[in-house]
């Protein structure tokens, strides 16, 4: 068949038609799916839907020996900041293979300190159970091989721990205690009040690490519970202040702190129970120094519009990031040149020159190792704040350090035995002197 000129306009013809419909078609997409605009940051807007997480399906064979994300929150230059990242809601309630270990720990300090670290004020209780059905809801749908329920959440077996929680009306416990039989990490409810204040309202707080008493900081704002924090009137105060009147329910974020015991308690930490002034004793090897990382959250709840403001501690032997290019580096520099104040509140000085032969060790074997030079600037790695095998797993089989793999469950529970004896003395310590723990008296 020959090709002519009308065939060629016919195609023509065709071609515009097409176009106008493909166009057309675009348009009506737009209009009943309007793009989510692209802003850079944070500040979702006030009609956003709350995020919901999705399945993970992990069993409770595999939790056992799963690792979560790996952080490494070390900077350098060490500025106060807030150093919030936005989180994923799929992060919000972590799973790892310690998950089993912090619930047994939250019993432990419930039945024996009870309201000192699970506590509620009259006026949080709406917020109290929104929490608990957030955290449910949460656990449900983020692990369905995890929790299981048979009617639609009114009973909700926990896999892990073998337990069936009743959320049957009247509830037998209090809220907290259902958050606390669900999730690892300690939850402080936070309200604004009348005046315009932030205060903690309720607190689930069983792993403060020892540097506070949750039990001083209940119903106080956040001014006067971050009294202790360096640079929290000029740094911080300001940013947080800004940050909460502009948080919406789907704003998440997340940050991390840290700093370093000889163990691996979570209730109350070595470098916490000693007397001001006190050193690590000289026996304790350098293979057992651990960073804490404190890995937080934040989040508002749409009904109460209550801040849940979540702390969950995770440790890393420093010797299971040695060969981590800068680790040791950064570790070494923030503990002798991070400002005076810092330094004071983590108490470097009870323990940095016992550490510091093992971290130049450290530092030369990288150097040694071809990991750093000589030269190499000191600064936040580029993978901040979590290290650089992050990229080389997922959610699904989980991050275990690839090279010096580690599971601190063990030592954990022998110190355990011997804590309640440093707890009753440092306690009673700090209750001679209110919320200060370094105390000679
Ligand atoms: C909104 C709920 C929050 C609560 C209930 C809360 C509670 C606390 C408590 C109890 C302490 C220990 C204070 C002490 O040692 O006496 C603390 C420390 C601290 N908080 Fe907050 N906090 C909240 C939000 C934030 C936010 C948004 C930031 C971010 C800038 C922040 C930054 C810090 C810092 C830097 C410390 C010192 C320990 C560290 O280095 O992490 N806090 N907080």
């Amino acid at each position: 068949m020959t090709v002519t000129t009308s065939h060629y306009s016919l195609l023509a013809v065709l071609c515009v038609v097409l176009i106008v419909l493909y166009f057309a078609k675009r348009s009506l997409d737009i209009i009943n799916n309007p793009p989510k605009s692209k802003k850079k940051g944070y500040g979702a807007s006030e009609d956003e839907p709350v995020p919901l997480p999705t399945p993970l399906n992990i069993t409770p064979e595999e939790v056992k020996t799963r690792d979560d994300r790996p952080w490494r929150p070390f900077r350098w230059p060490y500025h106060q900041t807030m150093s919030i990242f936005k989180l994923d809601v799929n992060h919000w309630l972590d799973m790892d293979k310690y998950y089993y270990d912090y619930i047994k720990e939250k019993e432990r300090v419930i039945h024996t300190y009870g309201p000192d670290n699970f506590d509620s004020l009259p006026g949080s209780e709406d917020a109290c159970l929104e929490l608990m059905e957030t955290v449910k809801e949460h656990m449900l749908l983020r692990y369905p091989l995890l929790f299981t329920t048979p009617d639609n959440g009114v009973h909700v077996k926990n896999e892990l721990t073998g337990e069936v929680l009743d959320f049957s009306e009247p509830l037998k416990e209090n809220p907290l205690v259902y958050i606390s039989k669900m999730a690892k990490e300690d939850f402080y409810v936070v309200r604004k009040g009348e005046d315009g204040a932030h205060r903690l309202v309720a607190a689930a707080v069983p792993f403060p690490g020892g540097s506070f008493g949750i039990k001083y900081k209940l119903g106080k704002t956040l001014d006067v519970i971050h009294t202790e924090v360096p640079y929290y009137e000029e740094k911080l105060k300001p940013s947080m202040e800004k940050w909460f009147s502009r948080m919406k329910p789907a704003d998440l974020v997340e940050r991390a702190s840290w700093y370093i015991s000889w163990d691996h308690k979570l209730l109350l930490n070595n470098v916490y129970a000693l007397k001001e002034g006190d050193k690590v004793q000289s026996d304790i090897l350098p293979s057992q120094f651990n960073v804490r990382v404190e890995r937080q959250t934040l989040r508002r709840l749409p009904k109460s519009k209550a801040i849940i403001f979540t702390n969950h501690p995770v440790f890393y032997s420093i010797d299971e990031m040695k060969d981590e290019p800068l680790v040791p580096s950064l570790i070494r520099k923030i503990i002798y040149e991070a400002p005076e104040s810092i330094c004071k509140y983590k108490n470097f000085q009870s323990f940095r020159d016992h550490l510091l032969p093992y971290l130049n060790n450290l530092v030369d074997e990288q150097i040694k190792k071809g990991l750093i030079t000589e030269d190499t600037p000191v600064k936040t790695m580029p993978t901040y704040p979590f290290a650089s095998f992050l990229k080389d797993s997922d959610d699904t089989k989980g991050w275990s350090n690839p090279k010096y793999p580690v599971n601190y469950s063990k030592e954990f529970h022998k110190e355990i035995e011997t804590a309640p004896v440093l707890e009753r003395d440092t306690f009673a310590r700090s209750a001679k002197v209110g919320n200060l723990i370094f105390s000679s008296t």
